[in-house]
């Protein structure tokens, strides 16, 4: 209801040009330059379209890091499949820049690049439907992770999602998508049968293993089209009981607990399919009021208690805090602080600047030397990235590796840990930016050279941004020719470059 009023006196002002000198940016005119009851009849009865005075405009843009953000004039909320079609092609005939949005969790600062435009809020699409043999589903385009698990779950069926419980499903899966599942089948978008898509030309097709396109869409799947839903493989819900235990360490023990962890995971084996491991670094003063506290979860699917032999090396170390729990697979989110309830799920106003890199194992020197950074900066008087947190996320890799490693434009499947410190903090300026960018960047530079693995390997999904499209796609020159040809055939006007585009 409030859309429908908000288009209507909307659509009154903009026939009297008044909304126009509400923008500042000269070039957002051109948004405004056009008849949007156009636009609303030829979309569903289910469909809306927000102007920005008039609410929920401001819930729909707002986005989980308040950094380098698009500059959004109008959303459009599909109601089908075929709305995304018509938008597009309005959007196309006006000149119109264009981003479709399903999580709101994308923080990529290329995003910025978008200074005016059209927000696709894809968040009506987000049907599941099981196929008969209960072996696929057709999943919306914009759907979030939670709801495709619990969706899932009913049936007892389970797929490769995010972990975080508000990203969004495609969101993750365009760039590859890590999970817990991801032990037993592959990423996220190893899991891709096909997609409904809308290309940059408007055109409204469907992408599967016979087109060349496949390939692209399954890694660097930001770049080509708005998939309105996707077909993907499912799986019968095998071990819906899990456990986690929780060590909370003294950072004074930073060199021997990676040491030991490259010993367990790295030289003795690999992690079994259904065990998954993270360490998060964070200051918290009621553990350590000194300096930030390390604390790894062991999380083990199939069991009511976590086999001794993946804690006890660690145990032996004595950590300051030690948590054993169980319950089931929709436990997780909120074991690891990020349920719909927790942190990260909730739009803070703050920015959320990450700098990932992907490595085989740790430097456990390296590894220190980070550590007294990262000290330094949540802990020093006045500094402000009090809040600030390191994740070293280990998925099992057994079905990651099982695919060839070009099957995908996903080039990383031979790494083994994902490392990012998250610099949170309060936007106060240009100064905070530079010097989250400076220290950001330092810790990854340290990681880097001890990983020493030449050119910098990230993850698209957590990129700052500044990275380039070989440390996002692969450096090896075949992928980037492939990508680049697909860019060329697929968007060569650049619609689709706002999120870690290909050069
Ligand atoms: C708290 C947190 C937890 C995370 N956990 C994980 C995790 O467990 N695993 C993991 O792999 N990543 C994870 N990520 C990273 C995540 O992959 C990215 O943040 C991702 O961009 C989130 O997607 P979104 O749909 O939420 O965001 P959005 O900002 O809505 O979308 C991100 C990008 O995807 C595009 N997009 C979204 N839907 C479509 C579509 N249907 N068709 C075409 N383009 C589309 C958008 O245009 C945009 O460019 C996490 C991030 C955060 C902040
Ligand atoms: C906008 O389009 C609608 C529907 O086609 C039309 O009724 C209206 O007169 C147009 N408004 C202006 C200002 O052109
Ligand atoms: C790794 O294997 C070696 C050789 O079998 C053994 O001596 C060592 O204790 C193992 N390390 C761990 C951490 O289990
Ligand atoms: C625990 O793990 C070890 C090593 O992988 C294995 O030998 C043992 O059978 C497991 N114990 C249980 C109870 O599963
Ligand atoms: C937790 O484990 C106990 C046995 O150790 C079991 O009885 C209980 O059902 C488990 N809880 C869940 C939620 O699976
Ligand atoms: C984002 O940060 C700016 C300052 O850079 C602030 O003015 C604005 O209110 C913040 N946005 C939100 C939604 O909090
Ligand atoms: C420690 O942190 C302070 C405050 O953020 C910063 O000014 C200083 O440069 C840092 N020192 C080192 C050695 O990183
Ligand atoms: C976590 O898992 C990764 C990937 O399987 C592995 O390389 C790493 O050694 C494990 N880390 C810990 C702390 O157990
Ligand atoms: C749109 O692009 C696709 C892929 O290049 C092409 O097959 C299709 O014919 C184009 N459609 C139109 C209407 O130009």
């Amino acid at each position: 209801m409030y859309s429908l009023f908000g288009w209507k006196v909307a659509a009154l002002l903009v026939g009297a040009n008044v909304i126009a000198s509400l923008c500042s940016n000269p070039l957002a005119h051109s948004t405004y330059d056009v008849n949007y009851s156009e636009l609303k009849q030829g979309l569903s009865s289910s469909a809306s379209i927000y102007f920005p005075e008039y609410e929920p405009f401001g819930a729909a843009v707002i986005r989980w890091s308040n950094l380098s953000t698009p500059t959004i004039n109008v959303v459009v909320v599909p109601g089908t499949d075929s709305d995304v079609f018509v938008v597009v092609n309005f959007a196309n005939k006006h000149h119109i820049p264009f981003l479709a949005t399903s999580g709101m969790h994308g923080s990529i600062n290329t995003l910025g690049r978008m200074d005016h435009g059209i927000e696709i809020r894809l968040n009506q699409l987000d049907g599941v439907d099981i196929s008969t043999d209960g072996k696929t589903a057709r999943i919306g385009g914009g759907i979030q992770s939670k709801s495709l698990i619990d969706k899932l779950w009913t049936a007892r069926k389970q797929t490769v999602t995010g972990t975080c419980e508000c990203v969004g499903y495609l969101g993750p899966g365009l760039g590859d998508g890590h999970g817990w599942l991801q032990g037993h089948y592959g990423l996220v978008s190893d899991q891709f049968i096909s997609f409904d898509i809308v290309l940059a030309n408007g055109s409204f097709v469907t992408v599967d293993e016979n087109s060349d396109l496949f390939w692209g869409l399954k890694g660097a799947g930001h770049n080509f089209g708005i998939i309105t839903s996707v077909k993907a493989k499912i799986y019968d819900l095998t071990h819906p009981n899990y456990a986690i235990d929780t060590m909370v360490f003294s950072g004074d023990y930073v060199k021997q607990i990676y040491q030991l962890a490259n010993e367990l995971w790295v030289v003795n084996g690999t992690m079994p399919d259904g065990l998954n491991n993270w360490s998060y670094w964070y200051y918290d003063p009621t553990i350590d009021s000194e300096k930030p506290v390390i604390a790894m979860y062991i999380i083990e699917e199939g069991v009511n208690v976590v086999n001794a032999t993946h804690t006890k090396p660690f145990l032996d170390l004595g950590p300051l805090i030690h948590q054993s729990k169980n319950g089931t697979y929709l436990d997780l989110g909120q074991w690891t602080g990020i349920s719909l309830q927790d942190g990260p799920c909730q739009e803070t106003g703050n920015a959320n600047p990450r700098f990932p890199i992907y490595m085989k194992q740790y430097n456990p020197d390296a590894q220190a030397q980070v550590y007294e950074l990262f000290r330094n900066a949540t802990t020093s008087d006045s500094s402000p990235f009090s809040d600030a947190l390191f994740m070293f996320e280990g998925y099992s890799q057994n079905g990651v590796k099982a695919q060839g490693n070009d099957v995908s434009a996903f080039a990383y499947r031979s790494e083994n840990i994902l490392a990012a410190p998250l610099l949170t903090y309060v936007p106060t300026g240009p100064a905070v930016e530079q010097a989250a960018y400076k220290l950001g960047s330092k810790m990854r530079t340290i990681l880097d050279q001890g990983a020493n693995e030449g050119n910098l390997k990230a993850y698209v999904n957590y990129a700052y941004g500044d990275e380039t499209a070989t440390s996002w796609y692969g450096s090896q020159p075949w992928r980037q020719d492939r990508l680049r040809t697909l860019k060329q055939k697929y968007d060569p006007m650049g619609k689709f470059s706002f999120y870690g585009p290909i050069d």
